[in-house]
């Protein structure tokens, strides 16, 4: 796959441009919560939670985990399958609403553990259609010529803001991350086509109140009284919702990439609930068989979902080269966003190349540490002489 010199500035006399998926990872906490362990504490049992949503367990982030560092351990596999450098990076976006802080987002500590210090970085804020957003915005710059590669990420400890008094919101959500990475090509395929759509008005469907609130929300107190920094939901309207969406914006997506239903081979939809997976199915006239579901494993990881079945779907062989594939998500906001991908399988780099880039891709990590603490280190002694000075 020919690649193209790093630009910064679109030339408008060149090839046209292509974003391709040429890499992917995904990382989840190493405890698992199945429905009986949460049943221990919350009243609910695992026949009700698996007959309304098909989860059995899900992943929660223990005490050293986080957003940045789930986030992390998935872009180094993304890399790896990539096989190009941190330092390739143009841009790092984080998709997520369980944000390491309001800011420094979650991306530039991505960006800084890596020692990715060519790229841009930020947080997108989609609430469960983040990661198709975000994949779009990096495929638009790539296709625009302002970047050549990027590291989109999804990534999520929904574990932290749940009440889990709430029986109606607990049982659903889990933690984890998932990654890819995207590059220019000349190669047609890749990112086809994009739908992102918004309904502001339903947002007290779904939310979670927190910095600067008003109180437009939280007069209208959902199950658990719209506590602060809680998630709360009307799930039967939620349910509704995703289910009229999921088809309709997969067959517009298909419609502007010029594809009919029948040829997309798997649709990778996000992991909110088996039954709303179902319907949509029936809605589209897709087998239910095409469609992607690994939501009994770990229940609804937000804007993490799509990437980590992306990574199970290539890992079960269930993607071949120019299969063409939807991507679909909706959530808070309200927002739903589809994609439709043509997959290009990278050509394999030459084995001595990928061993030496493996090598010089950890010797950037250790550097990355490095550098951060002489940066803060430099900086401290900088403002104590200016201090000294004055
Ligand atoms: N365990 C046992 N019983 C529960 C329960 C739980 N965890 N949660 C609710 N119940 C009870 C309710 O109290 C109610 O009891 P009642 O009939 O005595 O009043 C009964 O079960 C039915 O509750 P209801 O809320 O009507 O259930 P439901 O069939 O609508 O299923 C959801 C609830 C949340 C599973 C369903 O609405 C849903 O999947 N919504 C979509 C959610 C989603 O995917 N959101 C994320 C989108 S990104």
């Amino acid at each position: 796959m020919a690649t193209f010199e790093k630009s910064g500035k679109a030339d408008p006399a060149a090839t046209v441009r292509h974003a391709h998926v040429i890499g992917w990872g995904m990382a989840v906490p190493e405890t698992v919560m199945t429905n009986d362990e949460l049943s221990a504490f919350v009243e609910t049992n695992d026949d009700w939670i698996y007959a309304r949503s098909g989860i059995r367990q899900r992943y929660i982030a223990s005490e050293g985990e986080s957003t940045a560092t789930l986030a992390y351990r998935a872009a180094q596999q993304a890399l790896e399958v990539a096989d190009i450098l941190p330092t390739d990076l143009d841009l790092i976006v984080v998709a997520t609403s369980t944000p390491e802080n309001i800011f420094p987002s979650t991306a530039s500590l991505v960006q800084d553990w890596l020692n990715a210090h060519e790229a841009g970085a930020f947080d997108l804020s989609a609430a469960c259609s983040g990661f198709v957003y975000a994949l779009n915005m990096a495929a638009d710059s790539i296709r625009a010529g302002s970047i050549d590669a990027a590291l989109v990420i999804g990534a999520e400890t929904m574990s932290r803001i749940l009440d889990w008094q709430d029986r109606s919101t607990c049982i659903l959500f889990g933690d984890g991350a998932g990654a890819v990475v995207l590059q220019a090509s000349d190669v047609p395929g890749g990112v086809l086509s994009s739908v992102l759509r918004s309904d502001g008005a339903g947002g007290d469907l779904l939310a979670i109140p927190s910095v600067g609130s008003i109180d437009a929300n939280r007069s209208r107190a959902g199950a658990n009284g719209n506590k602060l920094y809680k998630m709360y939901m009307a799930g039967g309207e939620v349910f509704k919702f995703a289910t009229r969406v999921v088809s309709e914006s997969v067959e517009q997506a298909c419609q502007l990439a010029e594809v009919n239903i029948s040829d997309i081979n798997l649709v990778i939809p996000h992991q909110a609930n088996l039954r709303i997976l179902q319907a949509a199915a029936r809605k589209l006239d897709i087998d239910i068989s095409k469609f992607m579901n690994n939501v009994e494993q770990y229940g609804n990881t937000s804007a993490a979902s799509i990437p980590i079945a992306l990574c199970e779907a290539i890992e079960q062989k269930r993607i071949q080269d120019q299969d063409h594939i939807a991507l679909v998500g909706f959530g808070g906001g309200l927002t739903w966003a589809s994609m439709i991908i043509r997959w290009g399988i990278p050509t394999p780099s030459q084995q001595q190349s990928s061993v030496l880039n493996r090598q010089r891709r950890h010797v950037q990590y250790r550097i990355a540490k490095w550098r951060s603490r002489s940066r803060r280190w430099r900086r401290r002694v900088n403002s104590k002489v200016r201090d000294f000075q004055s």
